[in-house]
């Protein structure tokens, strides 16, 4: 198959290497032309595990190439995937960007002269692909659905593993207008042997919000039991996860072997939940069904637990310190990305934690392994921290450290080191990384989240 891919982002990008690398002959659309060139000459705008190599590959074999030209794309392709950002701004969705390139893709569509498949991935609400792509489409093209095909194919792929998701999903859901379009589109991925769930539009747009709610819903669940504990007198929150992961409806024993389902990482306590997905998606979720009358009272507690939960390490952070003032105190904080192996800040717990810092005047210096300074995005770029090169210069003198993201570089951190480098060996856990007894026997003053 012929396909273009309209935006270049995580999604995008991702997703016509694993395409092209079922051969298919991939054109990567964006309207940012340094990230163009940065693709054609095999280096990803962003980081994921594996995705220059790959990249160089796809080049190199000519099944995909990047450009800037659009209708060029379109007129090449039997399929266009809509990979645009769906950001949420006021706890809205902003439909900005894809009724710009919605416009974009309709006027070029006008032009096609065979049967053409259009294909939303951006992550869009319940009802927005038929009342509001479609009408753009048919107004720009001048042609009816039925001329042309229409599909919603929400993507599940997690950043940081994120060539190995668009590879091996684990099912493609594919919302259809009608039985042409599915069955046109689902030949993208005749190469993969996976569950295909073939819905109508609004199905398929509901699934993607469902599917991130709940892994949302269990990580909000698991900070509020972590808040319990952390005011019941001897309870460590990790020891009740242990007891609660053994349940044989979690983590079943098959063949005698027991199964550590991936469902179980997001039952774990931690700082919050952050990046480019679950945030938004949520708060776009509970507008939504604000809109249409229903209640969506659990969600908007999701929301709450999670804004709220960052400002706990403060608190963890003033107990440790016994000061109630962080005034021109050195603080730590290791960790800016959202989660491990991506340099994505988007919505980052790190943000919330140093605004908190800051306005307490504290002497903030940060340290990412992967954020480097040409990748940080304005909200950082703008505050008044420093950002350590290294590890041992973000720690030395530093009052107290706050671990938010759980690289393993932070992970193989001994005690001795934080108590070598530190002024006071003070370390704040906020994905509970260290081993609490080890760290206390050491001499360091050690808390985390449900401790
Ligand atoms: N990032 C994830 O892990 C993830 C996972 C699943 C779903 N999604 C959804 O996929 C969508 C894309 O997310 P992302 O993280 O890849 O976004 P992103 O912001 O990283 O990338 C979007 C890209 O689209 C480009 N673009 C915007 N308007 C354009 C236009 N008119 N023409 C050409 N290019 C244009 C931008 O320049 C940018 O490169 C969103 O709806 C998101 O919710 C994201």
């Amino acid at each position: 198959m012929k396909i273009a891919i309209v935006g270049t982002g995580y999604v995008g990008l991702v997703t016509g290497i694993s395409l092209a690398l079922q051969n298919h002959k991939v054109i990567c659309v964006d309207n940012d032309k340094n990230k163009v060139s940065k693709i054609n000459k095999g280096k990803s705008p962003f980081f994921e595990p594996d995705i220059d190599k790959y990249l160089k590959k796809v080049l190199k074999e000519r099944t995909l190439k990047a450009t800037n030209d659009l209708q060029g794309a379109i007129l090449e392709s039997n399929v266009t995937i809509i990979a645009v950002g769906t950001p949420t701004i006021n706890s809205k969705i902003d439909l900005s960007f894809i009724k710009t390139a919605s416009a974009q893709i309709g006027e070029s569509l006008g032009k096609v002269k065979n049967y053409h498949v259009i294909a939303v991935k951006s992550t869009v609400l319940p009802g927005i692909t038929e009342k509001v792509i479609k009408p753009i489409l048919e107004k720009y093209s001048k042609k009816k659905v039925g001329e042309f095909g229409l599909c919603m194919n929400p993507e599940f792929l997690r950043e940081g593993n994120a060539i190995e998701d668009a590879l091996n999903p684990d099912r493609i859901i594919i919302g259809q207008i009608d039985d042409k379009s599915g069955k046109e589109f689902a030949k993208i991925y005749s190469k993969l042997s996976v569950p295909k769930i073939f819905t109508n539009l609004a199905t398929a747009e509901f699934t993607k919000y469902a599917a991130n709610s709940l892994f949302a819903t269990l990580i909000s669940f698991s900070n509020e039991i972590s808040r319990i504990a952390e005011t019941t007198e001897n309870v460590d929150v990790l020891d009740v996860w242990k007891g609660v992961h053994l349940d044989k409806r979690l983590s079943p024993i098959i063949n005698s072997q027991r199964i550590k389902p991936g469902v179980l990482s997001y039952i774990l306590s931690g700082c919050g939940f952050g990046g480019s997905c679950f945030p938004k998606d949520i708060k776009a979720l509970s507008s939504f069904a604000d809109e249409i009358g229903s209640e969506g009272g659990l969600i908007k507690s999701v929301i709450d637990i999670n804004t709220t939960q960052p400002q706990r390490m403060i608190l963890l952070l003033k107990k440790a310190m016994g000061a109630a003032n962080l005034k021109n105190k050195k603080i730590a904080v290791l960790g800016l990305t959202f989660k491990p192996n991506t340099d994505d800040i988007r919505e980052s717990v790190a943000l919330p934690i140093i605004e908190t810092l800051l306005s307490q005047e504290a002497i903030v210096v940060a340290h990412d392994p992967m954020a480097y300074k040409e990748n940080i995005s304005p909200q950082l770029t703008n505050l008044p921290i420093t950002l350590a090169d290294t590890l041992k210069e973000a720690l030395e003198n530093a009052e107290a450290a706050i671990v938010v993201t759980a690289w393993d570089e932070y992970i193989k951190l001994s005690p001795e080191f934080f108590i070598k480098m530190m002024k006071k060996p003070i370390v704040i856990d906020g994905r509970r990384i260290y081993d609490k007894h080890s760290f206390l026997k050491k001499g360091v003053i050690y808390k985390g989240i449900g401790t």
